[in-house]
């Protein structure tokens, strides 16, 4: 079988590249020159942990390659994935759609034969329908169904999560284009991956109600950590108490310093805008947008209490800038609210990221970057752990101990144990666990 990608973002690259690995011809296509001859020559645009060898392996299989031209990545292909960006308009935080109706016209214009038109990119409740239309008024001879395809990658695990999914969702009025689907997802029957094949309007709001449940399972665990520290209880053994319950599940019920990322935020937001536009309001998720906001601002609050109440002039060691770990994406990272509210507020900033340092610089100023972790904490009045990168969880208390100024962390992961690092000689302050004042 064949396939065309458009657009080779962080989607479309992951996706085409992991299609491939199961025997599929793929045609990734770009508008952006310089970032289709870097893929030629193995240069990722992203970091993603695996993408590079698995590019690289399937660019020698002869099953990937990269192009500029639409044509030719549409050339006899079975289906075309669009796979391009739906980022937030900044006025109301609407999905801007521009990039995705754009490819739709390109590519009616470039049919070559029944094809079908897959939505990969987080679009909107009836967009495909959309698609459907702008199609036909392109190209009114265009032989074509359009399906919806959501995706569901996480950054640092994506190519884990696509080649074992938990589910599939396949989302077309249409029998013929449901089977080319199936058959382009074939390799995951082996697992026996469940495969929800629905209307689009129904995949459609299946990818947004799944991040804003995700969205909204966080924060309910970050307002059940204040309450935690109020009084006196320990939210990881409530988390593991209410997650043993199969009706409420385990994961995501990691209390810390908000959601961030390229999905959650952008996703929660145009959920509430797509809720205005069917009336019918979205208020949990209103007021998750809400809270999460709040919850990145009040960790700056939290850094300044620490430091009773002043930290100007302090030195202040930052660990971690990235939303998570194992990726260099810093978009709406705790961190970016946090460092500049430390700053307002005087303090000096020293900080360090395994990856995300570059992609940091591009947004933070007058932030000191060190080599590692200990050059930053090196004189720091306090320590802040802002992402739970491996080589935080295993710092050399002892030596931190000995360059710090004042034996202070603020854990916003949750990564160390308060009894332990009170046994250190420090001020540990975490999300949702009794500080241990005394042994
Ligand atoms: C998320 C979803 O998990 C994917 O399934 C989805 O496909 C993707 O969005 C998308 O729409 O493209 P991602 O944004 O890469 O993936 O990252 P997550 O691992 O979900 O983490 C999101 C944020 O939630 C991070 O800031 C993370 O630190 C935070 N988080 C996660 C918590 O604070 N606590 C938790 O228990 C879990």
């Amino acid at each position: 079988m064949r396939i065309g990608v458009v657009g080779t973002g962080y989607v479309g690259l992951v996706s085409g590249t992991c299609f491939a690995e199961f025997g599929i011809n793929v045609t990734c296509v770009d508008k952006d020159t310089n970032k289709i001859d870097g893929l030629k020559r193995g240069i990722m645009p992203i970091y993603e942990p695996g993408l590079e060898s698995l590019v690289e392996k399937q660019i020698k299989s002869g099953r990937l390659s990269f192009t500029t031209d639409l044509g030719e990545a549409m050339k006899d292909a079975d289906a075309v994935f669009i796979a391009v960006g739906t980022p937030p308009k900044i006025d109301d935080g609407q999905a801007d759609m521009s990039y995705v109706y754009a490819a739709a016209k390109e590519i009616a214009q470039n049919l070559d034969g029944y094809t079908v038109i897959v939505t990969k990119s987080t679009v909107p409740v009836g967009t495909a329908r959309e698609i459907e239309k702008i199609v036909k008024a392109t190209n009114p001879d265009a032989k074509f169904d359009v399906c919806s395809n959501p995706e569901f990658l996480r950054e640092g695990a994506a190519i884990n999560d696509f080649m074992r999914p938990d589910r599939v969702v396949i989302g077309t009025d249409s029998e013929r284009a449901a089977e080319i689907m199936r058959q382009l997802y074939r390799p995951l029957y082996i697992n026996e991956t469940p495969m929800v094949v629905t209307t689009p309007e129904t995949s459609e709001i299946i990818k947004y109600a799944g991040n804003a449940f995700l969205a909204t399972k966080i924060t309910f665990i970050n307002e059940i950590a204040n309450l935690c520290e109020a009084a006196g209880a320990d939210v990881q053994q409530v988390a593991k108490g209410i997650g043993l319950d199969g009706r409420i599940g385990s994961k995501f019920l990691h209390a810390g310093p908000g959601y961030g990322g390229s999905c959650f935020p952008k996703d929660t937001m145009a959920l509430t805008q797509i809720g205005q536009k069917y009336r019918a309001p979205q208020n949990i998720i209103e007021t998750v947008v809400w809270v999460n906001a709040e919850r990145q601002r009040s960790m700056a609050e939290r850094v300044i209490d620490a430091c009773d109440g002043n930290v100007k002039d302090k030195k202040i060691a930052i660990l971690g800038v990235s939303f998570k770990p194992n990726t260099d994406d810093v978009r709406e990272s705790p961190a970016l609210v946090i460092i500049p509210l430390l700053q307002e507020a005087g303090a000096n900033i020293y900080a360090h990221d395994p990856i995300a340092m570059n992609e940091a610089k591009k947004h933070l100023d007058d932030v000191h970057w060190t080599q590692d972790a200990y050059e930053a904490a090196t004189d720091a009045d306090i320590l802040v752990i802002i992402t739970e990168w491996n080589e935080f969880r295993g710092l050399d208390i002892d030596r931190l101990g000995k360059i710090m100024k004042e034996k202070c962390i603020v854990d916003m992961r949750n990564i160390y144990k308060p009894k332990i690092m009170k046994q250190a000689g420090f001020r540990y302050i975490s999300i949702g666990r009794p500080e241990v004042k005394s042994d």
